[in-house]
């Protein structure tokens, strides 16, 4: 019997995160459950940092970036005895159940605590990377994809002006969702990904494709990784091997996780958040709410971590041929 559950945010924080806390809440007030905030992510369960919630403490939030409950990477919490710490905090609160918002690091968090304290869990994921498998998209991921489009199409401007060759370098911690699908969105000339660097020399085939004969400027995507040297690498690279280009690099940075989210990433929070809940009152255990083709679905935590998400590799050709 679920009676009152506890809900966190976890590691990077991604817009739509509020959204979700709100859902959760008012779903499980609807349904005559206690829910209590924990701050800070795994910290706020160690320290105790915990407080209840009712429906007007999650009001006003729906289109709010970030996190209320804040978040925190916590090094304690990967110890056993910070877990010990953090299930005696659950059983002083009364907290029988977790509801976990996070990416990859939070999820595996979850399933580790759940195992050892045989606690229900259920993860909503959270990250603009959108590489948890198990869920066609994840919390943050579209918002982050609009904050990419408009940056890049304010960078084309002056990219066309002055007839220059862009890096572009957006987030993804070694996957290239926002690179690949802010190239196509954007009408970049090409993304550089991680998941084919080992496969092509990615720049050399772009400059010998000729991708700029008929285009006097050009904007590269490139995904943050060792793997793709990342923009300041691949425009070292230029300036050595093909100097007749005139590069420059814009790292979009933190500027990708904020902002109010968009419609699709509320609504996404929000059916996330009632189906977290109702994941729980139906007896569900370390699964990950996940959506494929619009419908949601119950992820086992095993499959959402371990299994590693590919990416479509067709929009690499789409990129080429609609750049031309
Ligand atoms: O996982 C989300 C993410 O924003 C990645 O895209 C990025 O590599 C990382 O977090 C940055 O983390 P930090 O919050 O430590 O700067």
């Amino acid at each position: 019997m679920i009676s009152c559950i506890g809900i966190l945010t976890s590691g990077g924080d991604s817009p739509g995160m509020n959204a979700a806390i709100r859902a959760v809440t008012r779903t499980a007030i609807f349904n005559n459950i206690a829910v209590k905030g924990i701050m800070r992510g795994y910290r706020g369960l160690v320290e105790g940092e915990v407080s209840e919630f009712h429906t007007q403490d999650v009001s006003n939030i729906v289109q709010q970036g970030g996190t209320i409950l804040k978040t925190a990477r916590c090094l304690e919490f990967m110890t056993v005895e910070g877990r010990r710490k953090a299930h005696e905090t659950m059983l002083k609160e009364g907290i029988d159940s977790l509801v976990v918002i996070g990416g990859d690091g939070s999820l595996t968090g979850a399933r580790i605590f759940a195992e050892e304290f045989n606690v229900p869990i259920v993860g909503i994921p959270g990250t603009i990377d959108n590489d948890i498998f198990g869920t066609d998209t994840t919390l943050g991921y579209d918002t982050a994809l609009n904050t990419i489009t408009e940056a890049v199409d304010k960078i084309r401007d002056t990219a066309s002006s002055h007839e220059r060759l862009f890096f572009v370098e957006v987030m993804g911690r070694n996957a290239g969702f926002l690179a690949l699908n802010g190239a196509v969105a954007a009408g970049a000339e090409a993304a550089i990904i991680p998941e084919i660097a080992t496969e092509v020399d990615q720049l050399e085939e772009l400059i010998n494709n000729g991708f700029r004969k008929s285009k006097n400027s050009s904007i590269v995507l490139v995904a943050e990784s060792d793997l793709t040297g990342g923009a300041m690498g691949l425009a070292a690279r230029v300036k050595a091997e093909y100097p007749e280009y005139d590069v420059r690099v814009t790292i979009l940075g933190h500027i990708q996780r904020g902002g109010s989210p968009t419609a699709a990433d509320r609504i996404l929070a929000s059916r996330m958040g009632e189906a977290a809940v109702n994941a729980l009152l139906e007896g569900q255990r370390n699964v990950m709410i996940g959506v494929r083709n619009g419908e949601l679905d119950h992820v086992p935590f095993a499959q959402a971590i371990r299994k590693i998400k590919s990416i479509d590799r067709n929009l690499l050709n789409t990129v080429k041929v609609l750049s031309m």
